[in-house]
């Protein structure tokens, strides 16, 4: 029972907007009708500059890192500590303050593997980094980022996150479908371009 509140309250936890939040509150935007429409740190660093984009990377990551780090001090079970992060991921990415909407889950993903993998996690945040460098395009990056993870756990021995990680690896590629036809197609805009697109 008190493991079922738990998974509750961390999903309720991943629905907090920050960016919205954030965005309407500082600096007068909805990010849900500019840029990319995403209420993600990308699309408010594109709409209101890197301050609050990385205001939002911080509290997003923030909102899946505590609940899990919670969940691992009170129980042992990687099933459990697995159930928590994906019902904080839900949560971004079906907020209960959003009418079930939400954003594409990257920053949270990172928040959930800070307490549970953060050696893999920093290797994948070093390809996922590389790639944006290379690429310019942040959403190329995040899908590097969630198809590194669980390669990373694999080489690494820690199983018993890999359906986690396999699971958080489908939800991202889904959230980010509409960036992977635009890359397909050759019309996702790296993110500088963007940005000055949005301004
Ligand atoms: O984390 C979201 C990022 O991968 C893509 O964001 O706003 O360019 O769709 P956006």
């Amino acid at each position: 029972m008190g493991n079922l509140l738990w998974i509750a309250i961390a999903y309720v936890m991943g629905s907090i907007p920050f960016g919205l939040v954030f965005a309407r509150t500082f600096c007068g935007v909805d990010p849900r009708t500019g840029g990319s429409r995403n209420v993600g740190a990308t699309n408010v660093a594109r709409l209101c500059g890197t301050k609050w984009g990385v205001a939002t990377l911080l509290c997003d990551a923030l909102k899946g890192a505590l609940p899990v780090a919670i969940a691992m001090s009170f129980s042992d079970s990687a099933f459990f500590h697995s159930l928590t992060a994906l019902a904080a991921l839900v949560g971004h990415l079906h907020s209960c303050f959003l009418g079930f909407k939400g954003g594409k889950a990257v920053a949270t993903t990172v928040g959930v593997f800070i307490p549970l993998a953060f050696g893999q996690l920093v290797l994948a945040g070093i390809a996922c980094l590389l790639v944006i460098w290379r690429s310019g395009f942040v959403s190329l990056g995040s899908l590097t980022l969630v198809t590194a993870l669980p390669v990373f756990l694999l080489v690494y021995g820690k199983w018993k996150l890999l359906p986690l990680a396999l699971v958080v690896m489908a939800l991202v590629y889904w959230s980010h479908r509409e960036n992977i036809g635009r890359l397909a197609r050759g019309e996702e805009k790296p993110w500088q371009k963007k940005h000055h697109d949005a301004a």
